[in-house]
């Protein structure tokens, strides 16, 4: 039996991971020790409860407005800490964060393999995502074996010299977190019920209009522009807005300088069309994929969103420079949205009001994965570690 380590910090890698820690504690060729660095802190617990996932390990690092470099230290005291104690066979880590990354800089200083979940995904420019596409080239630069999740970031990976035998296309196990949730929504009729009454605050005659910033990249100027453009488009009579605010105080003090008097903060007896642009703290992973469902279009600087929206059959406005996953757009499910109040306004009105667009990107095919992503990597791992 393999001992591994698995190790987490942020609401999209706790999604992402979720999944696979269920599959590999079913799994007798391993045992699975689960470290939270708790990177985030109220963005991660409902998710935890909701997977039923108690982590070996909390490292519990969350302070408010932390630095990177605060981060890195944590993480890496504290999985060392572990890997003092404990002999691990391999450490598995996702995506791009920085707990993803100083973890597995941590692994590779007491010779753990790690297996990097979510490989290969590349912009091609070191500062955007910001600091997250170094974090993925880093933890591809240490890692022992590449989960790619489609064909484009197993190409990213062998044009970086990384040996074919080292990477697999496994899926997004992100699709395999969005699946079963679907799959829970579907089969129990009352927690659609408690939604809908939950957000009854939504006009049911308004196309509903989600929105998700939080790219540092993006602080400041951009993230305003973005914000000023949905000023804009919140005066057209045909929909309404709703943000889930990420608790980042750069997203919070831009948000209110720009919303002002022109948002709302949903309550739980707000009146419909009291407001045309709601906002509202994060929400929680399931109640986040009724709206998902529920929305008309999804305009995002989200990672995991991008992934997830195509499965849904929403259109997406990626609201970036660059994206990683070009997969997206060219299946015809999302497009780049200019971070400039009036291009953004102009590209926003023209998927709402072109039908045949708005058809297009709304019928096109996920390219992210089938929902086995972790029963491959379980596979492979149970060969290659
Ligand atoms: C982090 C990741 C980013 C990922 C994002 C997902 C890094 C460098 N960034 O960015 O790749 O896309 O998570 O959401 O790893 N906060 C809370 N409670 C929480 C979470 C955050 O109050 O539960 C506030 C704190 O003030 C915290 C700040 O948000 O200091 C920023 O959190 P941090 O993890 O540093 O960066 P994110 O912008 O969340
Ligand atoms: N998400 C959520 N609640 C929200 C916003 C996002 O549960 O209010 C989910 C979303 O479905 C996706 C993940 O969080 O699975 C994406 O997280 P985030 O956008 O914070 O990070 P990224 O994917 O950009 O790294």
């Amino acid at each position: 039996m393999k001992n591994i380590l698995v190790v987490f910090g942020t609401r999209p890698e706790a999604i992402k991971l979720a999944p696979f820690i269920l599959k590999a504690r079913q799994d007798k060729r391993f045992k699975v020790h689960v470290c939270s660095t708790g990177q985030h802190r109220e963005m991660l617990k409902p998710l935890l409860s909701f997977f039923d996932i108690v982590p070996d390990y909390d490292l519990d690092l969350m302070k408010p407005g932390q630095s990177l470099v605060d981060i890195s230290m944590g993480v890496m005291k504290g999985v060392q800490d572990i890997l003092s104690k404990h002999k691990m066979d391999g450490i598995i880590v996702q995506g791009d964060t920085t707990s993803c990354f100083v973890a597995s800089m941590v692994g590779f200083y007491n010779k753990v393999p790690v297996a990097h979940v979510e490989a290969g995904l590349r912009s091609g420019d070191i500062y955007s995502p910001f600091p997250e596409e170094f974090n993925r080239k880093g933890t591809g630069l240490i890692a022992k074996l590449h989960f790619a999740p489609t064909e484009v970031s197993r190409r990213n990976l062998i044009r970086e010299h990384y040996p074919e035998n080292s990477i697999y296309v496994t899926g997004n196990t992100g699709i395999d977190a969005l699946l079963a949730v679907k799959k829970r929504l579907h089969e129990n009729p009352q927690l659609h019920q408690e939604f809908s009454s939950r957000y009854r605050f939504l006009n049911p005659t308004k196309k509903l209009i989600l929105v998700t910033v939080h790219r540092r990249e993006s602080f400041g100027q951009p993230m305003e522009e973005i914000m000023k453009g949905l000023v804009d488009l919140s005066k057209r009579e045909d929909l309404e807005i709703l943000i889930p605010l990420h608790m980042n105080p750069q997203v919070r003090k831009s948000a209110e300088k720009i919303f002002g008097s022109h948002a709302l903060w949903a309550q739980s007896d707000s009146q419909p069309s009291a407001s045309k642009i709601w906002l509202c703290e994060p929400v929680d992973y399931v109640p986040f994929v009724y709206l998902m469902d529920r929305a008309h279009m999804i305009i995002t600087d989200s990672g995991g969103v991008q992934e997830e929206a195509p499965t849904l059959g929403k259109p997406i406005l990626i609201a970036r420079e660059k994206t990683e996953r070009p997969e997206a757009i060219t299946a015809g499910t999302s497009k780049l949205i200019p971070l400039e109040q009036n291009s953004f306004y102009q590209t926003a009105c023209e998927v709402l009001d072109v039908t045949s667009l708005y058809k297009q990107m709304s019928q096109a095919q996920n390219p992210f994965g089938d929902g086995s992503a972790c029963a491959r990597i379980l596979d492979v791992m149970a060969e290659s570690l």
